[in-house]
């Protein structure tokens, strides 16, 4: 199985999807008879199993068939046939004969995977068999998507997880007593020194992908869900009528207003990345859309739509004088982009492979980029030298793929901490460019890096839902916990000869 921390391949999805499927399996009468059973609604019921199963293939864009079904009007208006579904007679439906067919004219089709379940089928044949209705109050031409995306209710979060959480992201709050870990549809926070769980913030988005306080204290989060919605908004964790849940207090991130304080952006996947300029005024984010968007965090306003590269973002910062952006993609490359002049300074190619992440030097001359390809380079980002692009140096050290960099940007004692998927995290001296320390104790790959702002401690979090916390100056780890609610992590014993 291939691990990729942006697709939906994680254990703790697979083993939600074999759940369902055992549940199922137990219970086939039940999942038919719940599905057959009171009226259906076409936007809860019937549409979502046509936006995960056809809406591939008979969007706006691909059309097969002639057949575009992303609107309620487009769908019933049919393709090279007529309406494929007699409203009261589901047998007579063509949708529901494509759907039933044991010939190559079943949809989806053979070779784009397995024919919808016989309860997935029982519920739209019930839904035309009771007229073939929308719901009451929706806009025949209303895009169903973004319909779906709007009606979408985040599910709770697990009270105890049975499988470990992903991390993604981190950040420790101003005071540096508390680490804030991305789980799934929401945030945990954590003690420092004691690897207590403090606070759960439940959120809209299922995955956290980065994440930063601002100077205010609250702190702006990216993230999403995949190939569905991605969303930034801003929290303040300290606030919220809080719950009980599994031993922990846990506030509503999702509609309470005191909690979820701003949207600064709404989109239609993931958003991967996040930098926050010096003074804290300015957000810049990107993701899967290919775009970077500078958001003014006061009104709310987005300033900039930067579209630089030609695959998803994957990191983004500011220059310190807050008039650039440096990017990283998957394109392979990273970019400098000049906001005033709106034009692109620079590409720096070198990688020649997927670029994860970017940071800058705090005296705003040097960029640094990492990647798949396990390095760390150094390149000139500004055009004192007129050698701008030019790599000066490359960190060697980590042994593969470096995912994430966080910057300390103090003049005097710059640091960068990376993460690898070779299970380290390793400090650097960004300006002089050289190794600082290499810290160990992690058991998987460190997808999230952070540094406290007053540079004391650094933290990574892990692909299995492990945290580790060293101190800089002497790499003593201060804590280690799984940042998992609830989770105890088998012990494999290994057998006795
Ligand atoms: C991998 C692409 C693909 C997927 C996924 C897919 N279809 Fe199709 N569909 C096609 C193609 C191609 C045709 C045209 C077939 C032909 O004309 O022989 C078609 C035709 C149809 C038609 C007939 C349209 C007309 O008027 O001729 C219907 C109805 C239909 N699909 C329904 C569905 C439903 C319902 C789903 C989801 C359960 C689905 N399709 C998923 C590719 C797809």
């Amino acid at each position: 199985m291939v691990r990729n921390r942006f697709s939906c391949y994680c254990i703790l999805c697979t083993a939600l999807a074999l759940a369902l499927a055992v549940l199922l399996l137990v219970a086939p009468t039940t999942a038919y008879a719940q599905g057959a059973k009171g009226p259906v609604s076409f936007m809860n019921d019937v549409a979502p199993i046509l936006q995960k199963n056809c809406f591939a293939c008979h969007d706006a864009k691909k059309k097969k068939g002639k057949l575009e079904m992303t609107t309620f009007e487009t769908l019933r208006k049919g393709g090279s046939k007529d309406d494929p579904i007699a409203a009261g007679k589901s047998k007579e439906s063509l949708l529901i004969d494509l759907l039933m067919s044991k010939g190559k004219e079943r949809m989806p089709p053979l070779d784009a995977g397995d024919a919808l379940k016989p309860e997935q089928i029982a519920i739209i044949a019930k839904w035309i068999d009771d007229g073939a209705k929308l719901d009451t109050g929706m806009d025949p031409k209303a895009d169903l998507v973004r319909e779906l995306r709007v009606r979408f209710v985040p599910p709770q979060p697990f009270v105890s997880y049975k499988f470990p959480a992903l991390i993604n992201a981190l950040a420790f709050t101003p005071d540096g007593k508390r680490l804030v870990v991305g789980g799934n549809h929401e945030l945990t926070v954590w003690d420092v020194q004691t690897g207590k769980i403090a606070r759960r913030v439940f959120t809209r988005a299922e995955r956290a992908h980065s994440m930063a306080f601002l100077p205010d204290g609250k702190l702006v989060v990216a993230g999403g869900r995949p190939g569905q919605e991605g969303d930034v908004r801003i929290y303040n964790i300290d606030v919220g009528t809080a719950k009980d849940f599994g031993g922990a207090p846990s506030v509503d991130g999702v509609s309470d207003k005191a909690v979820m304080l701003k949207e600064l952006l709404q989109v239609e996947d993931s958003v991967l990345a996040l930098g926050v300029s010096k003074d804290g005024k300015k957000v810049a984010a990107g993701g899967t859309d290919r775009m970077v968007r500078v958001f003014d965090v006061a009104t709310g306003k987005m300033e900039h739509a930067v579209e630089n590269h030609a695959d998803w973002i994957l990191g983004v910062a500011f220059t310190p004088d807050g008039k650039a952006l440096v990017t990283a993609s998957r394109d392979k490359t990273a970019k400098v982009w000049d906001l005033d002049a709106k034009e692109s300074l620079l590409t720096f190619p070198d990688h020649q492979n997927i670029v994860n992440n970017v940071a800058m030097t705090p005296d705003g001359v040097f960029g640094l980029s990492a990647g798949e390809d396990g390095s760390i380079r150094i390149w000139q980002a500004t055009d004192k030298a007129k050698a701008i692009g030019k790599a000066t140096k490359s960190l060697p050290g980590h042994s593969k793929a470096v995912f994430r960099l966080a910057s300390y940007s103090d003049m005097k004692n710059p640091m960068v901490a990376s993460c690898s998927a070779d299970m380290t995290v390793r400090l650097w001296n960004p300006v002089a460019g050289t190794p600082l320390k290499t810290l160990t104790g992690l058991t998987d790959w460190v997808y999230a890096v952070a540094i406290s702002n007053d540079g004391v401690l650094v933290a990574g979090g892990a692909a299995n839902g492990e945290v580790r916390i060293w101190k800089t100056a002497d790499g003593v780890a201060v804590s280690n916990f799984n940042a998992t609610p609830g989770y105890v992590a088998l012990k494999v014993e290994t057998p006795k000869k």
